[in-house]
């Protein structure tokens, strides 16, 4: 949820840590700090309460100077988001200096513990209390060796971590420890980086060592970087990982918000994702990494994820029910934790996570792995964890998802899904080889499909204009479209904080259509397939209670177009199964623009960060 970087090296490191902080602050930013060695041999930083335009604001005039640093964007889950709660965290001495990702679950007693022997505390956070075990043990038992005493501190924790620390009486070095939360270090001529994921490293080299749990690494200014395993030995064969997408991949490339960008490079992301996938023996998907035989035994699959991402599952539910006959059940990753799953002994497990960082997801797939399955990731996230914990791992080559609302990962997802559905059919007889090819085919539609819709933006500009008033809207679809709408209101909710809601169609007289008056806005997904009808009738029965009714529909449907005050058109699509990722465009533009006339930033929804890794 927080981000976390740090530097040590020849080069002043305030440019860096502001920079680095900017890349990462889709991860949280309720606050923000950072903390340099100055030459005076003292540690100096800046610390407030919002985002990190408002720290580097601050940082104009505290003029802090020094080659070393460590930096902080927040998103709060110990203390509210002060000035005071904001990292970095000093100990005592104000010598020793920590910023943290994760959760300290036993901090109350380590606090209670940290008074009763002496130490001050000062902040609200869980984090706070490492500081002070890092001062205890470097002036105890590790003392003169930052990375022994980070380890002596952290033998006392239970929780999550990724966290960098620095010390004045060790000038030119920072410990990075991982457990749990992820954290990448990287060495190069100019000196070491450490950050929470690639991004802000994308401008300096082009790989990084990705530290496994248990793992800490000592970064020098001389520009190496040493890493040790749990057991305190040194490692020389770390985890290295190439960055797969350019430093601008995470720009704004004179798009007004990421927002904008994201959901216009859809036909790029599916495009990438489908090529050289279809062969003469059907799709090539060697990443689920099982026999034939295996795949053919597939009985039962679980598919398992949250917020978008569920709705992934939803359709791939959908998908493999029907185009490869094996039973799916789509569980929340947060429920499944708490459930005894009804697996076979050839249940297969998918997991999709853009991030491939969302703790409840990670822990459902640990669960899930220990119970026999086997378990497949899709995720946007090259050398994510999700993909490290998985025996195998498709990535769906999005590129980096910058704004907190996924759009672009969200229908590569779907198509990924697809395209390992393909496979399981193939691969257990439910579809020929002719088949496959006719499908994979349709799917290569799905880029030209969305430059269509694309281009039809003035259409959502336009009816964005019918939320002026709304203090809630309803969102209604049928079959796998009521998926469509799910996520349709998803996007509206986390980024104009317009309540809305979602339910497939027919239920709507069942409850929800008491919240019907003239005016309320009804987005109705009613695309041309086998239960158009069906939402036709639903659709009168908005009408009839004079609500303001949008229809999602298929190009030339004259009789939708009457019955309702507005339409969003999207042209045929091959699949009605695939409807969903054409029509999703849409709302996604919708929704964008209904924040935008609202005044919201549609980039960095309040209370929300893009990577939820605490559960
Ligand atoms: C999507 O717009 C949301 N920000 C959120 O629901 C997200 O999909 C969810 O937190 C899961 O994230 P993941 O795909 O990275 O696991």
């Amino acid at each position: 949820m927080c981000g976390i970087v740090g530097y040590t090296g020849k080069k002043q490191a305030q440019q860096f840590l502001l920079e680095g902080l900017a890349a990462l602050e889709y991860r949280g930013y309720d606050s923000a700090g950072l903390e340099v060695l100055s030459p005076d041999g003292e540690l100096h930083g800046v610390k407030c309460s919002g985002r990190v335009a408002t720290l580097a604001e601050r940082c104009k005039t505290a003029n802090l100077v020094g080659t070393q640093g460590i930096a902080h964007t927040r998103w709060a889950t110990h203390g509210a988001p002060t000035d005071r709660n904001a990292h970095p965290h000093l100990d005592c001495t104000g010598r020793i200096a920590i910023v943290h990702n994760g959760i300290i679950e036993n901090f109350q007693e380590i606090r209670s513990y940290l008074r009763q022997h002496g130490h001050t505390i000062a902040t609200d956070t869980d984090t706070e209390v490492i500081a002070h075990l890092i001062e205890d043990a470097w002036a105890g038992p590790a003392k003169g060796d930052l990375v022994a005493a980070t380890r002596n501190a952290l033998a006392r924790l239970r929780g999550s971590w990724a966290l960098a620390v620095e010390c004045a009486d060790a000038p030119g070095e920072i410990v990075v420890a991982r457990q749990g939360s992820p954290v990448v270090v990287a060495s190069t001529p100019d000196g070491a980086y450490a950050a929470s994921d690639a991004m802000p490293l994308a401008g300096v080299t082009k790989h990084v060592i990705s530290l496994e749990d248990g793992q800490l690494a000592r970064l020098s200014a001389d520009g190496s970087v040493q890493v040790y395993d749990a057991d305190g030995l040194p490692n020389d064969h770390p985890m290295t990982l190439d960055i797969d997408f350019d430093a601008s991949a995470a720009t704004l490339g004179g798009y007004s918000d990421f927002m904008a960008k994201e959901i216009s490079e859809q036909p790029e992301a599916i495009e990438r994702l489908l090529k050289g996938r279809l062969t003469e023996h059907g799709i090539e998907l060697d990443e689920l990494s099982m026999t034939k035989e295996e795949l053919a035994s597939i009985d039962r699959v679980y598919l398992v994820a949250c917020g978008t991402s569920y709705h992934v599952c939803l359709i791939a539910r959908e998908l493999i029910e029907r185009w490869a006959k094996i039973q799916a059940v789509c569980e929340y990753a947060s429920e499944l934790n708490y459930k005894e799953p009804m697996i076979t002994d050839h249940t297969l497990c998918v997991i999709v996570t853009q991030s491939g960082e969302t703790a409840d997801t990670l822990t459902a797939a640990k669960r899930m792995r220990a119970m026999g399955c086997k378990v497949f990731a899709i995720t946007n996230v090259l050398g994510s964890t999700a993909a490290r914990e998985s025996d195998g791992t498709m990535y769906v080559q999005a590129g980096p998802e910058v704004c907190v609302a996924s759009t672009k990962a969200y229908t590569a997802q779907i198509v990924a899904a697809s395209l390992m559905t393909l496979r399981l059919a193939y691969a257990n007889g439910s579809m020929d080889t002719g088949e496959i090819q006719r499908r994979y085919h349709d799917l290569e539609q799905l880029p030209d499909l969305i430059r269509e819709v694309l281009s039809r933006r003035w259409q959502d500009k336009k009816v964005a204009k019918a939320f002026r008033k709304a203090h809630s809207a309803l969102f209604l679809g049928r079959g796998v479209n009521s998926t469509t709408a799910y996520e349709g209101a998803l996007k509206l909710k986390e980024i104009s904080y317009l309540h809305a809601e979602a339910y497939p169609a027919g239920e709507m007289k069942h409850g929800p259509i008491a919240l019907l008056e003239p005016g309320f806005p009804v987005v109705a997904i009613v695309p041309a397939d086998h239960v158009h009808d069906k939402t036709v009738s639903n659709i009168q029965e908005v009408q009839a209670r004079g609500a303001h009714c949008i229809a999602v529909a298929t190009d030339g449907d004259v009789e939708v177009a009457q019955q309702c005050e507005d339409t969003l058109w999207i042209p045929p699509v091959p699949e009605e199964e695939l409807v969903p990722v054409v029509a999703i465009v849409h709302l996604q533009m919708l929704a964008r623009y209904v924040a935008l006339e609202r005044g919201c930033d549609v980039d960095k929804p309040r209370n929300l960060a893009k990577s939820v890794t605490v559960e």
